[in-house]
């Protein structure tokens, strides 16, 4: 019987190397390599039970005409949970591949046992986890109140033995809990090694691909490494929702990284309470419960996420530094931005903060990607540096650039009736956003750069 051949792939840069070696000899980092079964070695033959590996789970593909090909898909199904349907972008697509990604403790198996309760009412599904025994998976359920879902359980996590029960069963949905507890035996490698999570994932693709099954791989993401990240998953699957928050605030975000059947970057907003996850279905107003409306170094910043905006507050604290190097700190947005920013401020507003520590912070554990927050970073700085209160009842959005310009940002409008509905009574925005608005309630000052913005500010 041939012996299966094993080889020692680097996880940076995926050059190969019959041998481990402390460092890789491709690229140059230590500790990257990894055990993996040789693909060119390992050819199936009958006689070769790795050839497992290959297996088809359906009929051999035949090559079609494009023409040919029927798009007629089944419809979406829904999951039962709107905020989640909204990330995925609209629903679950047949045979497509979700990975939910996420820290340990956050709250995907809870989403993901809420979910599959709602979808059993419509679909056969099959929860297979590794991590819990069906006991604590039952009385999670009557926790949540699902308790008499029809909801087929499995606890395993050797990768070939779920494959034939799925096969048995035939589900619509598999949900694999998690992704780094499952292993194959054509690996030597422990469960959760970069090479044990890929192998099973790409069977688990393959399974869902060929048979039509919705599939979705829990993982989680570790900051030490000692579990493979899910990373090395993404590009694999069709979909990637980070399920994103902080340990001890009760909002959860969902939101898509990739996603082949929607839109990027859509968010979900979830409150997770002592019976589950609930659906937060009007965000915008949550993280903005300012206590004072004239405290210094606070900003509401009209922010987009996917389709929806969504207003956050923005705070700074600019403190005299003790330091060669004086801090910027972020939290929620990204520290190069800051210091570009900083930079602007200087040179296009005058107000030099060289010698003084700058802390920034989204409030509500959002993080904001977007350019439009440049506008409201700058006046939280100011307004936290000169000890002023802004304006009450003020939002705020725009991007600036590196001439101190402030520059138009995409969905104006959507932000314009968002900060309208929420009552607030100011806007500060940029002029080339202006075209087509009409608002009565708003005072709405439209600014050319950074200057004419802190003049009215202040
Ligand atoms: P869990 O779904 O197990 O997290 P993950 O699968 O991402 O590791 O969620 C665990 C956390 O959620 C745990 O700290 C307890 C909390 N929780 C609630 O607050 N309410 C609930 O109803 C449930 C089931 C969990
Ligand atoms: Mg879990």
């Amino acid at each position: 019987m041939a012996k299966a051949k094993t080889v020692y792939a680097c996880t940076s840069c995926g050059a190969q190397f019959p041998k481990w070696t402390g460092q890789c000899q491709d690229c140059g980092d230590w500790n990257t390599l990894q055990e993996e079964l040789g693909i060119a070695k390992s050819i199936p033959s009958s006689s070769n039970p790795k050839a497992a590996r290959f297996e088809g789970f359906a009929p051999k593909a035949d090559v079609q005409k494009l023409p040919s090909v029927s798009t007629q898909s089944a419809p979406r199904s829904g999951t039962g949970l709107k905020e989640l349907d909204r990330v995925l972008g609209g629903g679950l697509v047949p045979g497509s591949i979700i990975l939910l990604g996420g820290d340990p403790g956050i709250g995907k198996s809870t989403l993901i046992l809420q979910s599959l309760a709602l979808l059993s009412e419509h679909k056969s599904t099959l929860y297979v986890t590794g991590e819990e025994s069906a006991e604590q998976v039952a009385l999670r359920a009557q926790r949540l109140g699902v308790q008499d879902a029809d909801l087929a359980l499995l606890a395993d996590n050797q990768l070939e033995s779920i494959l034939d029960v799925a096969i048995a069963h035939k589900p619509d949905v598999l949900v694999v809990d998690s992704i780094q507890t499952l292993y194959t035996d054509t690996l030597q490698s422990a469960p959760g090694s970069v090479a044990q999570v890929r192998e099973t994932a790409s069977r688990l693709v393959r399974y869902g691909k060929q048979t039509k099954t919705i599939v979705i791989l829990v993982g989680h993401v570790t900051k030490e490494g000692a579990l493979a990240g899910p990373r090395v998953l993404e590009h694999m699957v069709d979909t990637v929702l980070y399920f994103e928050g902080e340990q001890n605030s009760t909002f959860r975000l969902i939101r898509a990284i990739k996603n082949r059947f929607g839109a990027v970057n859509e968010i979900g907003v979830f409150a997770m309470t002592d019976a589950g996850l609930k659906e937060v279905t009007n965000p915008s107003a949550m993280f903005i419960k300012r206590t004072q409306d004239d405290a210094t170094g606070s900003v509401v910043l009209v922010s987009q996420e996917g389709t929806r905006p969504l207003l956050v507050e923005v705070q700074a604290l600019v403190d005299q530094s003790s330091l060669a190097n004086p801090r910027r700190v972020t939290v929620g947005l990204d520290n190069q931005r800051l210091s570009m920013l900083l930079a602007v401020v200087n040179r296009h507003a005058g107000f030099s903060l060289y010698d003084q520590d700058v802390f920034v912070n989204v409030i509500g554990g959002v993080k904001v990607h977007e350019p439009a927050a440049d506008l409201a970073i700058l006046l939280a700085v100011l307004s936290s540096f000169r000890n002023r209160g802004l304006p009450p009842g003020l939002a705020v959005f725009g991007e600036i650039g590196l001439t101190g310009e402030v520059r138009p940002v995409q969905r104006g409008l959507d932000r314009i009736k968002e900060v309208e509905k929420l009552g607030f009574t100011r806007l500060i925005m940029p002029q080339g956003n202006k075209s087509g608005i009409k608002s009565s309630k708003l005072d709405i000052v439209t600014v050319n750069n950074l200057e004419q913005a802190v003049r009215y500010a202040f």
